[in-house]
């Protein structure tokens, strides 16, 4: 073989060499590096067609030079192979461990201020609105005796309005000792008579708090439920003046678009006595609640003079007002403690 043919076996090997190379440094991954390495050691590859070639050539010399030009090729080669597999696991086993870690860093939510259930929201407005008219907020214990429950509010025992009071007692009712029988509040007139023995007039105060009653769950009545009773006691105290107060109250509660108005009605502890209902412009009467001037027995009750003092009173349900405001569908709702109802009104 002449050393034309031997450099030209050169430039063969030289050929193949760089293609590897090349192939091998822009291969996308350590698949494909395997691929090419595969490829290579395919008997039909360039170099190994060269490799295969070599006893064709003559001189020893230059036979043994050719074979050591492939093999130095060769081995160049297969150390690239090997340098770009291993930078591909590398690689490959960073993004594998990016892909399947577990994020230990504590998430530290920022801390969640409480808040009120939508009644006590109700409560408190109903508390601003008041005070801002100038009443005073007092309260009472829930559970009762029969005198403050119904005696002192003009319901003696035989009184039948009694009867619409679906009381739950704590003691069984004893005829001996009946104005002390113990019971759960059916409403918060009794602390009417509580205020007035421990207050002089003039008193302007408002007592919220929870009633009992001995109801069964349904979407409009729970067994036990809020009211707010108001109380005036002041001198020279008219009917023009309770009006007055429901309008005012009607007004800063609901909103200025509201009226209120009285009609006709009856309550042991009041003469006369109404009822009052509310409405936006253009909507339906909604009725709120009862109201009338104290009964002079229920001053007397409370150890006020009724020839000196006059006053009057209100009282209504605050849980259907919360209900009505936020349209919630069964008043049950607002006592299950379901998270996702009472978020709702944060
Ligand atoms: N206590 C009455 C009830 O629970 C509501 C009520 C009516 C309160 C008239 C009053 C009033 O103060 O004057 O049904």
């Amino acid at each position: 073989m002449s050393s034309e043919a031997t450099f030209d076996l050169g430039a063969q090997v030289e050929a193949a060499r760089s293609l590897a190379l090349s192939a091998i440094a822009n291969a996308p991954d350590a698949a494909a590096v395997s691929k090419i390495g595969s490829d290579l050691a395919n008997k039909k590859s360039a170099l190994n067609t060269l490799r295969s070639g070599l006893g064709k050539i003559q001189d020893q010399e230059a036979r043994k030079m050719a074979g050591q030009l492939i093999n130095e090729s060769a081995q160049e080669i297969d150390r690239a192979l090997q340098q770009r597999i291993a930078e591909f696991l590398i690689i490959e086993r960073a993004a594998q461990v990016a892909g399947e870690g577990i994020d230990l860093t504590e998430f530290v939510s920022p801390n969640r201020r409480g808040y009120s259930h939508i009644v006590t929201q109700a409560m408190e407005r109903l508390e601003d609105v008041f005070i801002g008219l100038g009443f005073q907020v007092a309260e009472g214990p829930e559970v009762e005796t029969d005198f403050y429950n119904f005696e002192a509010l003009n319901m003696p025992r035989t009184h039948p309005a009694r009867s619409e009071f679906d009381t739950m007692f704590i003691e069984p009712f004893s005829v001996e000792h009946e104005a002390n029988t113990v019971l759960l509040r059916t409403h918060t007139s009794p602390v009417q008579i509580r205020v007035m023995q421990t207050w002089e007039p003039p008193i302007y105060a408002v007592m919220p708090g929870r009633v009992f009653r001995r109801d069964t769950p349904d979407a409009t009545h729970m067994p036990v439920f809020h009211q707010i009773e108001g109380l005036v006691i002041d001198r020279d105290i008219t009917f023009a003046h309770l009006a007055g107060i429901i309008e005012s109250f009607t007004k800063a509660f609901f909103g200025n678009e509201f009226t209120s108005r009285l009609r006709p009605s009856f309550f042991p502890f009041t003469e006369p006595s109404a009822e009052f209902d509310i409405k936006r412009h253009n909507g339906d009467w909604i009725e709120l609640g009862g109201c009338g001037m104290v009964h002079p027995n229920v001053l007397r009750a409370g150890g006020i003079d009724p020839d000196v003092f006059t006053g009057f009173a209100f009282g209504f349900g605050i849980d259907r007002m919360a209900k009505e405001r936020h349209n919630v569908e069964d008043i049950r709702e607002m006592y299950t403690n379901d998270l996702r109802f009472l978020r709702q009104f944060s």
